[in-house]
């Protein structure tokens, strides 16, 4: 047996929830702010009964004061042990005051109060979600109490002039030797983990909004000067959020000012602090010189994503964490709403379903597999997972489906309104949703309870005599360690059947006459549903829009997934089958068969000169799944091999295409003039690349001149990246110069540098690791910095599998070294970046005996954080 780290604290667990024994109806805070010592003064009106002990939270908090009242507090009444204060002989209606000291330039854990930047030139800031606010100050840190806010900030006004807390304005004003303070009011009852505060020397841009309801707002956006000219596209995505909201759930923002502050030190994407939201500068700073087209989306989305939460998320809020999805799945799912009425509904479509399959299947089928709503917990930080969102989004998805357009909202409208200024659970989601329209959604808590990907496995069979079809779709969920019994759960099936010109046929199911696509419920293990008056045997197209988030299995012949691949009237489907077709090409390649090799690469030969094709989605179906994607369907996983294989089948797509058509179709999408950034632009660009990476398989140095071309004359990043990427990764000699050049031209924006150091860390092979290890020497490298670590070890380690798993074992050595050290600085950055470990039970047996060495190294030191030591433990189990 692997040694196991210790892990101490109890889990806590859904099953034990108990309501809060008091409330906090108010909270007045006062920060007298440093940057290496803070003050915080609590006041909090309390209710409940009397007796019943209070029982604070608070961790890291040096205790100046207790008083009541008023009056200080008899040491008898209280006492301070183990990140709790408890309190006796409590009054319904009494007002307990805390004084306490913590320390920002100390916090490396960026959770609390800490500081980002220099000690000079740096701000402060606060982050609270999940369980930062006890970092703050003494609370009942559980988001089931929800208080009405005033804070007051109090600052040296040269070192801090700008100061921010969530809420409307209530005053400011100056104090003696140099201070000034600032007041804010928040009238909306929240759970302390939405409090935020911001202070130091920001620069802004301000926009007027006036809501749907008719409130003027002041659109606030912070940044430090040198990135204040980036901040405009986030100020139209942000407009662009709060109309949507208005119209697709009648939704409207409900303070006087909303801000919105980035930062280059944060542990995650952004957060929906009530008025207040912070930033990951990565997903707010956007300018065409530092920034892709990928990202640009990127901060569209994460806007309108925090933007959509000030409904779902803080008027309605989770009772426990164990809710989290009921505000994240929620969110995400609004946001690709939104991001696909923005853009192209099935470019996004494309997009979401790609990043499921890479982040959360791999997930729900190993050791970190966990319910949309787990069931128990040692860590919450630890449960910020691909589950929670992406899996989460897709289940609101399948509810949103079963309900129509109409029906959502309605549902929509009946939660918001029953469950305003609440902390409410899954049950109250559904229930509203089903309430509101009639329906028992009940049965889908089941997808909400349970771990792992369902298989759905579909077998037709036609019948020429009747005319009949008969589709047989049945499930299997594998089972797991801490669910060995799984259940049925209700899975929508959109389907459309083809006939073999690429037509699709009307349906006729039930004695009823259909669309030519309608929605079929396996509701059981095994159901078996009959078409009527088919006229041959029909292929099958199903799952379409992918609508529910299972793994399909289904017998098709290649000639079939290839005809949906060219026929099918939707861009996802399309892309859909030639994923499936793509995965049995990739077989052919390991097995030496060409059947399904040839079906692919012959119909994209075809759509590649199809006239009139979206060059977006062409690019999109120009790609086959991620080496990640295509090791979740092996045994024995070689990474390296799936690397090889992989190549191997684009070359064959490459050939197959032709060099010369490839180049042609590259010089033919060279756009002079100024830089598009219209959806128009983005398509030739995403194309253009994917052009290039194929060329770089057939005919390499034809290839590296196109590329490092381009790298000179490129207009923005996109362009740019895309060719450093290709000489990196291919090894060109030209690379060095351009990562030279890229290095000078980008020096001194930080989010430009985190892509220097991330296109080097995804060369492929052997090569990896001397690279990694030579640029954490380089002067710009810290593990203090999040974005920097992720870019550079997480990229490493997460998404160059053919370089980190090398079958010496280097790979897995310094990931485990390097988050010892990182665990020391930031647990929730070494817990994310150990999730790297995930899946190594499934490498073949030399690259498993390896991972499981450096795995239970890791676990064997002394000293670990509660988040390492829980993702390591469960890494290593099973
Ligand atoms: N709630 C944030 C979001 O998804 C994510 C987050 C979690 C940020 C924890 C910080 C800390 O929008
Ligand atoms: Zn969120």
């Amino acid at each position: 047996m692997p040694a196991r780290p210790e892990t101490s604290a109890a889990p806590i667990r859904l099953a034990d929830y108990t309501p809060p024994a008091w409330r906090v109806s108010d909270v007045a805070l006062e920060f007298d702010l440093g940057i290496d010592s803070s003050e915080v003064t609590a006041h909090l009106t309390l209710h409940g009964a009397a007796d019943a002990p209070l029982r604070l939270d608070g961790e890291g908090l040096e205790l100046l004061s207790i008083a009541v009242d008023g009056a200080p507090l008899d040491p008898g009444r209280w006492r301070h042990t183990d990140n709790v204060l408890e309190v006796s002989g409590m009054r319904d209606g009494s007002v307990l005051t805390t004084r306490v000291r913590v320390q920002p330039a100390a916090n490396t854990a960026l959770e609390g109060l800490y500081l980002s930047g220099s000690r000079e030139t740096g701000f402060l800031l606060t982050q609270c979600e999940a369980e930062g606010f006890r970092h703050i100050t003494f609370f009942p840190d559980r988001p089931d109490v929800l208080a009405r806010y005033t804070v007051t900030l109090r600052a040296d006004r040269a070192r801090f002039p700008v100061l921010l807390a969530g809420g409307n304005p209530d005053g400011t004003g100056e104090l003696p030797d140099g201070r000034h303070w600032a007041r804010f009011v928040d009238p909306h009852p929240k759970p302390c983990y939405l409090f935020a505060l911001v202070a130091g020397r920001l620069e802004k841009i301000e926009r007027d909004y006036v809501t749907a309801e008719g409130r003027a707002v002041k659109l606030v956006i912070w940044s430090e000067a040198n990135a204040i000219d980036s901040c405009h596209y986030a100020m139209d995505a942000l407009e662009r959020s709060m109309r949507w909201d208005e119209q697709a759930y009648g939704r409207s923002y409900d303070l006087d000012v909303f801000h919105v502050v980035a930062t280059h030190d944060f542990n995650m994407g952004a957060m929906e602090n009530k008025g207040l939201n912070i930033f990951n500068a990565k997903y707010l700073l956007a300018d065409p010189d530092t920034t892709t087209d990928d990202e640009y989306k990127a901060v569209e989305a994460v806007v309108a994503h925090e933007y959509f939460h000030n409904w779902s998320g803080n008027r309605v809020t989770c009772r426990d964490w164990f809710q989290l999805s009921l505000k994240e799945g929620l969110t995400v799912f609004r946001e690709q709403q939104f991001s696909a009425d923005m853009n192209s509904p099935s470019l996004k479509r494309i997009e979401d379903v790609a990043l499921l399959r890479r982040a959360q299947f791999p997930e729900d089928a190993g050791p970190l597999a966990h319910p949309v709503r787990p069931s128990e917990y040692r860590e919450i930080n630890n449960f910020y997972t691909a589950t929670v969102y992406e899996k989460g989004a897709e289940l609101v998805r399948m509810l949103a489906g079963r309900l129509g357009t109409e029906g959502f909202r309605r549902g929509m409208d009946r939660y918001f309104a029953d469950n305003d200024g609440r902390a409410a659970t899954l049950e109250d989601f559904l229930g509203a949703l089903g309430a509101a329209n009639g329906i028992d959604l009940m049965p889908y808590l089941a997808w909400y309870g349970q771990s792992g990907t369902p298989r759905l496995r579909a077998r037709g069979r036609y019948d020429e005599g009747t005319q009949r079809y008969t589709l047989t779709l049945s499930q299997y969920t594998p089972p797991s360690a801490s669910q060995p019994d799984k259940h049925a759960v209700p899975i929508p099936v959109k389907l459309a059947l083809f006939d073999r010109d690429g037509n699709m046929l009307p349906l006729h199911l039930d004695g009823h006459a259909h669309d030519t696509e309608t929605v079929v419920v396996l509701d059981a293990s095994e159901r078996s549903f009959t078409f009527e008056q088919v006229p041959h045997a029909p292929v099958p197209s199903l799952l379409r829009g992918f609508s529910a988030p299972v793994l399909l299995e289904c017998d098709y012949a290649p000639a079939e997934l290839a005809l949906l691949l060219t026929h099918d009237p939707d861009g996802f489907n399309r892309w859909e089958a030639g994923q499936q077709l793509a995965a049995r090409a990739f077989d052919d390649c390991r097995t030496g068969g060409a059947e399904a090799l040839d079906a692919w690469s012959g119909a994209l030969k075809r759509l590649f000169v199809e006239p009139g094709l979206d060059a977006a989605l062409l690019a999109d179906l120009l790609t086959p799944p991620g080496e990640i994607e295509l090791a979740e369907r092996q045994e024995a996983v070689d990474p390296a091999q799936i690397h090889e294989l992989r190549q191997a089948m684009q070359s064959r797509l490459g050939r197959v295409i032709g060099a010369e058509a490839l180049e042609r179709r590259y010089r033919e999408l060279y756009a002079p003039g100024p830089l598009a950034l219209d959806a128009a632009g983005k398509a030739r660009r995403r194309l253009q690349r994917r052009v290039l990476e194929l060329l770089a398989l057939v005919a390499v140095d034809t290839a590296h001149a196109l590329a490092d071309a381009q790298y000179r004359s490129a207009k923005g990043m996109t362009d740019r990246l895309a060719a450093l990427g290709v000489l990196v990764r291919g090894g060109a000699a030209e690379a060095t110069d351009a990562l030279a050049d890229f290095r000078r031209r980008h020096a001194d924006n930080p989010l430009a540098m985190d892509k220097w150091f991330a296109v080097q860390a995804q060369i492929p092979g052997e090569p990896a690791l001397g690279r990694v290890q030579a640029l954490e020497q380089d002067p710009a490298f810290t593990l203090k910095n999040p974005n920097r670590a992720r870019a550079l070890l997480g990229t490493f380690a997460s998404g160059n599998p053919s370089g980190f798993h090398r079958a010496d074992g280097a790979g897995y050595r310094l990931l485990a070294e390097r988050l010892a050290t990182l665990d020391s600085l930031n647990p929730q950055i070494a817990a994310r970046l150990a999730t790297a470990f995930n899946g190594w039970q499934r490498l073949e047996p030399v690259r498993r005996d390896m991972a499981r060495q450096a795995l239970s190294d890791l676990a064997g030191r002394p000293g670990l954080s509660r988040n390492l030591s829980e993702i390591v433990a469960s890494v290593l189990s099973r």
